[in-house]
């Protein structure tokens, strides 16, 4: 019997690599999405999609009536850094707002497992690189503090009613799916490496670089660049991990590259020039963000498929390249 899956933000980015990943291994999923950031296109057409807002409790009644589900996945966020230091209280009442609703909705329909995206801005200043789990939860943003209480929140439920959970925090998700079904498309985009294609195929002005007098060795940020396709198979086996325990774990391929190394890939990739200039730093920027995967892969055995950042830069290249316009 194929399981059945509610994905809040299944539209979204990473949500629909994820459903994607579900629907291959015939699995039914339900996405639940307001399609305020995610693209209705992105969802595929055996998979049905509720539009609304999960702090709408309509709308989540609507949802969870179409299951029983075996488990939630919980995408549906604000998830921008920089707009999250604009905006704190909406960042923070939002997404635990939410959360919280869907939690209690999950426990109410007895679902007893939930995956959590959660993000490496839970740690603003790490004491270690690259960060382990051990690793102080001391967030550098609004947005970061937002998905550090819906981790807690999800202890309790597991303590008071049983709910288990994975919480996957997220380093720098990107690429797009391998056989070209998927991309990145944000609006307004935000992202690094959207932003350096665009600039690079002329689409959009040059690259403003957020700061250049980091202490890194070329004074730009280091991020770790993880392929959305790895991201999704490593849901799947936190999926199945969760039939003993709940479990967290930071999500990279542990290598970090600067926002240059990034623009000198992308010009290597692209064959073409990556226009850019330096401009002042982002706030809410931590200089340096790169994982420890070592629990991940030791105790679920994921292994990367895609870590190079040339294949990532290659395969978001090969979507973008196909729809110039994205999902629109
Ligand atoms: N950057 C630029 N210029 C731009 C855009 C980005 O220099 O126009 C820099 C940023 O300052 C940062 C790096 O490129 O150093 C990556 O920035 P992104 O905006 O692509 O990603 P962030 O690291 O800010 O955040 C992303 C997700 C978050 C997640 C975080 C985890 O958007 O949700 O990764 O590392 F929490």
């Amino acid at each position: 019997m194929p399981d059945t899956h509610l994905v809040t933000g299944g539209a979204g980015f990473v949500g629909s690599h994820l459903v994607l990943a579900l629907v291959a291994r015939g699995d039914r999923v339900v996405v639940l999405d307001d399609l305020s950031t995610g693209h209705a296109a992105a969802v595929p057409a055996s998979t049905e999609l509720i539009s609304g807002r999960i702090g709408d409790a309509d709308a989540l009644a609507h949802a969870f009536a179409l299951g029983p589900f075996a488990s939630v996945f919980h995408f549906a966020a604000l998830s921008l850094v920089g707009e999250s230091m604009r905006e704190p209280y909406r960042y923070m009442a939002e997404n635990a707002r939410n959360g919280l609703a869907l939690i209690e909705a999950t426990i109410a329909h007895g679902v007893k497992r939930l995956v959590l995206s959660s993000t490496a801005a839970l740690f603003g200043a790490p004491s270690t690189i690259p960060i382990p789990e051990e690793e102080p939860v001391d967030p550098g943003s609004p947005y970061g503090e937002s998905k550090a209480w819906l981790e807690r929140a999800l202890v309790w439920a597991e303590r008071v009613h049983g709910l288990r959970s994975a919480a996957l925090r997220y380093f720098n998700a990107a690429g797009a799916d391998p056989g070209g079904r998927l991309g990145e498309d944000h609006r307004p985009e935000t992202h690094l490496i959207p932003l350096v294609l665009d600039a690079a195929s002329g689409r959009r002005p040059p690259l403003t670089v957020f700061g250049d007098d980091y202490p890194t060795p070329d004074g730009t940020c280091i991020r770790d660049y993880i392929h959305v396709a790895d991201l999704a198979e490593a849901h799947l086996l936190a999926l199945e991990a969760l039939n003993e325990r709940s479990v967290r774990y930071n999500l990279g391929n542990g290598t970090g590259y600067s926002v240059r190394q990034v623009i000198a890939t992308a010009e290597r990739v692209t064959g073409r020039a990556v226009p850019h200039t330096i401009g002042p730093r982002r706030a809410g920027d931590p200089p340096v963000l790169v994982a420890s995967s070592r629990r991940i892969r030791e105790e679920l055995g994921w292994t990367p498929r895609y870590p190079a950042l040339e294949t990532i830069i290659a395969d978001a290249w090969a979507w973008r390249q196909a729809h110039p316009e994205g999902y629109r």
